[in-house]
């Protein structure tokens, strides 16, 4: 099947094109000022429209078990919503196994998971809840015969590594080809003021971001940097940056060369701490919790200025109905996570390149190019070359979207950005050329989506993703 998108402009991670791009047989296949189409080419117009890599969602969390629920999405329900949002790939973290589980049990249950549901392509991050020989050694078969190319610890939660573990996963993922993801929050001082909060009687949502600060985090993200420059530069990414205090750190590390990267999500970028005084505060706790509202400038300056490489949503959705069940109101007995995957590339366009913080090119960086080289998708993903996956979002800056929950495809009860009215509107969203998406109205398979096993990372790719903001 050939399709031909006409008389767009075509947006990569370099510029702006005003050409028609051809796709054939779920490739593109060629791009040029005019393109045109024989008799078995369906023509698809976008006239004033943008035509961008489709998006790339390295941070979500399907069908995840944390023990006390599991999340409302699945693979089915999660991607999607990101297909009506305009992502046609994400990488989901894998959620902690069983008590000293190998990396091989808990990829094993997530094949299971998304095999046969997902509607776009998917892969997924290892985790690593311990670490002894074994797992060591397991992690170079993990990059080599898997595909899962980068793994994430934690420095809180039930399975928090301590330096001397850090140290020793981090030279080995070096050894093996893959990427370090940290959860970068210090977990002694969260427990410290969270009891002295709750011996105090201070339950509700409103104390959740006093019992974990911004220090606790950005203490946290200093530490890694430091352990990751001892463990011999091994290349590191931290995940939900919410803070410019942890921006500076990083911004100090990258000036003495080291290979680090950083993502931050659109809830820092957009909400702020009083969400948690609102009568459904409970909706927006998560970790590391929202911040004051002068962090989201810290963030969106480093957004433009290229010191953050990338936006990612940890999409981990538990319902309104899920939240009050489990926790009462209590911060503290509350599964953790916002909902966001389908809502992500629009708001970035949004408030990002219309409202004029950052270029359409930059854009395309953040959401789709600079995953793609990071997580060992490019230039298959990502990229709008021919031979590319034809991956695409078409984006219409004259549109306008109102956010509900209403037209929202995900499996929870609401939405954490809930009446917010966007300029822009998703008209399109192709999956390897079928059209998955039109308009927020679902048109994709399940089963459609498939495994992606990722190349090892690839560090001669590190000079590519250092500032050059267009
Ligand atoms: O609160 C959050 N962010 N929940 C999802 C798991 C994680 O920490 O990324
Ligand atoms: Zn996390
Ligand atoms: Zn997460």
């Amino acid at each position: 099947m050939k399709r031909l998108i006409k008389n767009g402009t075509l947006v990569d991670a370099q510029g702006e094109y005003r050409q028609d791009l051809l796709i054939d047989n779920g490739v593109i296949r060629a791009r040029a000022a005019h393109i045109q189409p024989d008799d078995e080419t369906e023509v698809i117009e976008a006239d004033g429209c943008y035509v961008m890599p489709g998006g790339i969602d390295v941070h979500t969390h399907f069908n995840i078990d944390v023990g006390m629920a599991r999340s409302c999405d699945d693979f089915f329900s999660g991607t999607r919503a990101a297909a009506c949002g305009g992502t046609t790939t994400i990488i989901d973290h894998m959620g902690f196994g069983p008590a000293g589980c190998n990396l091989h049990h808990q990829l094993a249950r997530y094949h299971d998971y998304a095999a046969d549901q997902a509607v776009i392509d998917y892969g997924f991050h290892g985790v690593i809840q311990h670490v002894d020989d074994d797992i060591l050694h397991e992690m170079a078969a993990m990059v080599q015969e898997e595909g899962i190319s980068s793994f994430k610890l934690y420095l809180t939660y039930r399975y928090k590594l301590g330096d001397s573990d850090v140290l020793r996963a981090l030279a080995r993922l070096k050894e093996v080809g893959a990427l370090a993801t940290v959860h970068p929050e210090n977990d002694a001082a969260i427990a410290v003021r969270r009891e002295a909060l709750l011996a105090a009687g201070h339950h509700e949502p409103w104390y959740h971001p006093q019992s974990r600060p911004l220090a606790c985090e950005a203490e946290a993200i200093s530490r890694m940097i430091n352990l990751a420059a001892l463990a011999g530069n091994a290349p590191l990414y931290i995940v939900h940056l919410s803070n410019g205090l942890g921006l500076e750190y990083l911004k100090l590390a990258r000036r003495q060369g080291q290979p680090v990267w950083v993502e931050t999500c659109p809830q820092y970028l957009l909400l702020d701490d009083s969400c948690y005084h609102l009568e459904n505060g409970v909706d927006y706790l998560l970790s590391p919790p929202l911040r004051g509202r002068c962090e989201q400038d810290k963030l969106w300056v480093g957004l433009a200025a290229g010191d953050i490489d990338t936006v990612a949503t940890d999409h981990c959705n538990f319902s309104h109905a899920q939240r009050m069940t489990l926790s009462g109101g209590d911060f503290s007995r509350c599964p953790n996570g916002l909902p966001g995957v389908e809502n992500r590339m629009l708001l970035l366009f949004a408030h990002g390149v219309l409202g004029g913080r950052i270029t359409p090119s930059r854009f395309v960086v953040l959401t789709s190019a600079n995953p793609a080289r990071l997580f060992g998708l490019w230039p298959r993903k990502g990229n709008l070359q021919p031979g590319a996956d034809a991956d695409l979002v078409v984006m219409d800056p004259r549109g306008e979207t109102l956010i509900s929950h209403q037209q929202l495809h995900d499996n929870g009860d609401y939405s954490p950005y809930e009446g917010m009215r966007c300029q822009g509107r998703i008209r399109l969203t192709l999956s390897r050329g079928e059209i998955v998406a039109r308009d927020g109205e679902f048109l994709g398979r399940r089963g459609h989506g498939r495994f992606l096993a990722r190349a090892p990372f690839a560090p001669e790719l590190n000079s590519l993703l250092y500032p050059a903001p267009h």
